[in-house]
C-alpha cells in the first residue's frame, strides 16, 4: 500500500521510519518532509495546503494518510480527505479543538468531570487582571490557540503573570488562567478511535529550554521512555479518569475523536490531573516512544480504523532522545547554520528542521535534530545519546545536558 505522511518535523521523520518497517507498505510519501527523511519520497506540498494534499492523495491513490502536525488538523485536513473518501488517521476539525482551543478543552474537562487544575478564561484584559488579583502565586497563564508549546507562562511572581497578560492582550485575544499544579509530569499518548483506546508506553518530556528546568517553555527539548515512576496503575488511572471520559464527552458532543490522543498529565498528591490534551503525537515524544514499539504501526492504525484493537509489544530497553536546537530557540531561530554529522553515528537520528544547500546540511528551524539511543538502563541510554550528540558538529546548535537525569518534578 501507499502511505502519505503529512508534516516536516522529527515526529514525522520517526513516523516515516516506523512506517518503512511495515511489510504492508510499498511506498511512502512525505509532504513536505525534510531532507533527512530518506524513508520516503518528499512531496513539495506544504502541510497547511489541505486542498493540495487531498488532490495529491487522490491522484497518487494513497491508501492511508497519517497527519503529524496540529495545524493541519485544525485546518480541517481530515474533513477534506474524508469528503473525498480518502482514508486518513487524525481527528477532524471539530475534534481537533481539544488542542486548538485551550478554552474548549478546559470546558470539556469541567463538563465531563475530568481532573484538571481550576481555571477561568477571559477575553478582556481588565477582567483577567481582576481575577489574577484574587489568586495565589505561582499561577499559569495560557494563551488560547495553537502556540507550539510556547504560549504558556508559569508565573512565580505577580509581575511575571501581569507581563504575560500584557503580552497576550497586546492583540485581541483569549486567555486561560489556571491553578499551578505540583507533581511529576508525564505524557501518555494513545491510538484512539471513538471509544477504542490503545495506550502507548509513557514518556517524559523536558519542556524548559535549559538544564535543570530553567528558562522558557519550548515544544520539548528531549524525552526518555519508559518512565519507571509511572506504573501500570497510574496509566490505568489516566485512561479511566482522563482519556475515557474525554472520549465519551467528545462523542456525546457530536465530535468523536480518532487519531493520536495525547494527554499531558501531572501526577499530584491527589492523583492524576490533566495539564493539556493534544490532538496528535508529541514531538519529541514520538522519537522516544516509536523506536520502542515492536508492533507494526500501520497494522495498528488500519485495525483501529476498522474498529479492531491490537495488542502491542514493546522493546524493554530505555530510549533517550536529545533535541539539538538552534541558538536563541524558542525566542527565534538562526537558520542556515552548517551541521556535520559523522557517517558512523551509533544512534537513531531524526531530522526536525534541516535543509541541504550547496551540498551542505544546514539548520532550518528552532528544533533541528533528535538523537535517540537505546540502553538496558536509563543511564546507559543517556550516556549513548550524549556520546552521539557530541559527535555532531555545529557552532549554532545547543542541547540540554540532563535529558533522562532531571526528572520533571516540580513538587517540593
Ligand atoms: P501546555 O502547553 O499546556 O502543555 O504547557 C506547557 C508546560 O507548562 C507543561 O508541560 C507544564 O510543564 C507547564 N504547565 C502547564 N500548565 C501547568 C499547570 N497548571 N501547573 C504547572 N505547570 C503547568
Ligand atoms: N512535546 C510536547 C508536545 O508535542 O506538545
Amino acid at each position: 500500500m501507499k502511505v502519505l505522511i503529512v508534516g516536516k518535523g522529527g515526529r514525522e521523520h520517526v513516523l516515516a521510519w516506523k512506517t518503512a518497517q511495515s511489510p504492508l507498505v510499498k511506498e511512502i510519501f512525505i509532504a513536505p518532509g525534510n531532507i533527512g527523511m530518506t524513508e520516503g519520497s518528499l512531496v513539495d506540498i506544504n502541510d497547511d495546503d489541505v486542498q493540495g494534499l487531498a488532490e495529491f492523495a487522490e491522484k497518487e491513490k494513497i491508501d492511508l494518510t497519517i497527519v503529524g502536525p496540529e495545524s493541519s488538523l485544525a485546518l480541517g485536513i481530515v474533513d477534506e480527505f474524508e469528503k473525498r473518501n480518502l482514508k486518513i488517521f487524525g481527528p477532524n476539525k471539530l475534534a481537533a479543538q481539544i488542542e486548538s482551543s485551550k478554552d474548549f478543552a478546559k470546558k470539556m474537562m469541567k463538563k465531563y468531570d475530568i481532573p484538571t487544575s481550576e481555571f477561568q478564561s477571559f477575553d478582556d484584559k481588565k477582567e483577567a487582571i481582576d481575577y489574577l488579583n484574587t489568586r495565589t502565586i505561582p499561577i499559569v497563564i495560557k494563551e488560547d490557540g495553537l502556540r507550539a508549546g510556547k504560549g504558556v507562562t508559569v508565573a512565580f511572581t505577580k509581575k511575571e503573570a501581569l507581563e504575560a497578560l500584557e503580552q497576550i492582550f497586546s492583540i485581541p485575544n483569549k486567555v486561560v488562567i489556571e491553578e499551578y499544579l505540583e507533581g511529576f509530569e508525564f505524557s501518555l499518548i494513545a491510538i484512539v478511535h471513538e471509544d477504542i483506546i490503545i495506550p502507548l508506553e509513557v514518556a517524559q518530556d523536558h519542556k524548559r529550554v535549559f538544564d535543570n528546568d530553567e528558562g522558557p517553555n519550548t515544544g520539548g527539548m528531549g524525552v526518555y521512555s519508559p518512565v519507571d515512576k509511572i506504573d501500570q496503575s497510574i496509566v490505568q488511572d489516566t485512561i479511566d479518569q482522563i482519556m475515557k471520559p474525554m472520549l465519551i464527552g467528545m462523542k456525546a458532543e457530536g465530535m468523536p475523536f480518532k487519531g493520536f490522543l495525547f494527554a499531558g498529565v501531572m501526577l499530584t498528591n491527589q492523583g492524576v490531573k490533566t495539564i493539556e490534551f493534544n490532538a496528535r503525537f508529541g514531538d519529541p515524544e514520538a522519537e522516544g516512544i516509536l523506536p520502542r514499539m515492536k508492533t507494526d504501526l500501520i497494522e495498528v492504525i488500519l485495525n483501529i480504523l476498522d474498529n479492531k484493537t491490537t495488542l502491542l509489544t514493546w522493546d524493554d530497553r530505555y530510549t533517550v532522545a536529545v533535541v539539538m536546537a538552534s541558538e536563541n530557540y524558542p525566542q527565534s531561530s538562526t537558520i542556515g547554520a552548517p551541521i556535520k554529522i559523522p557517517n558512523d553515528l551509533d544512534a537513531l537520528l531524526f531530522h526536525m528542521g534541516t535543509k541541504m544547500e550547496n551540498g551542505v546540511l544546514q539548520s532550518n528551524g528552532g528544533r533541528v535534530l533528535s538523537v535517540v539511543s537505546y540502553g538496558t538502563t536509563l543511564e546507559e541510554a543517556k550516556q549513548k545519546a550524549y556520546d552521539n550528540v557530541k559527535q555532531i558538529k555545529s557552532e549554532k546548535l545547543f542541547y540540554r545536558n540532563d535529558i533522562g537525569s532531571k526528572m520533571c518534578d516540580n513538587s517540593k
